[in-house]
């Protein structure tokens, strides 16, 4: 939670107001994290954090043992927020890029990838290529939370959340989801809940 107290301050004195989401997000955050932190060996790994928001996940990852992490994320006011987290907690092997996701281009491959609520937003047509594209960044582990259904048929489910202004979303099957982790050359070491029925965290590592 120690982020979350640190980001509220720095939106405050940037005069970015925070909205409730935000503070849901950073409680949703904090519980994410408690599903799959001591799943992973975080020790002097390298991290990259695609969708980072406000660099909550990218800190904290350098909390457990990381050797460097960078995040990524197409939105300014997040960045500017995550640049001065940066700022003052002092890590130089913390680092934020504003970008697009899909342009992106990445000079190295990182140990772990975290890519948490994020790949639903890619449009079920490109879901598989920038998929891959994750993965590939990947030489060890993938950490992922994603919306999820339960079928074991290969299928990727174009979704629009009730109220959500026509915004569509991607839900990728359990059988997808196994079966492009499988051909990719992951195996699943751990899979669990964030909400039922609708997102789960899958930590993918490398056969
Ligand atoms: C639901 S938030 C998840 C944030 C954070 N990873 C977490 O777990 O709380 C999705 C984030 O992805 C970013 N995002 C969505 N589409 C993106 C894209 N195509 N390229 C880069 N960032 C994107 C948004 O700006 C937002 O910060």
């Amino acid at each position: 939670m120690r982020y979350a107290e640190l980001l509220k301050e720095i939106r405050k004195e940037l005069d970015i107001p925070t909205p409730e989401i935000r503070a849901k997000q950073a409680l949703r955050c904090t519980y994410k994290w408690s599903l799959f932190r001591d799943v992973v060996d975080w020790k002097d790994k390298t991290v990259l954090d695609i969708g980072c928001c406000e660099g909550y996940s990218t800190a904290e990852a350098l909390e457990m043992g990381a050797k460097s992490a960078l995040g990524v994320d197409r939105d300014f006011r997040y960045i500017q927020t995550a640049v001065e987290l940066q700022k003052r907690i002092g890590a130089e092997n913390l680092g934020f890029i504003l970008s697009p996701w899909e342009q992106f281009e990445a000079n190295r491959k990182f140990d772990i990838v975290l890519c948490l609520g994020f790949i639903h937003h890619i449009l079920a047509e490109n879901y598989e290529e920038q998929f891959e594209r994750v993965c590939a960044l990947s030489t060890d582990t993938v950490v992922m939370e994603l919306r999820v259904n339960t079928n074991s048929a290969l299928e990727l489910q174009v979704w629009e959340k009730r109220g959500g202004g026509g915004n569509k979303l991607t839900k990728a099957s359990y059988g997808w989801l196994r079966d492009k982790f499988n051909k990719l050359g992951f195996g699943i070491v751990h899979q669990a809940f964030v909400a039922k029925g609708e997102r789960e965290v899958w930590v993918a590592k490398r056969k």
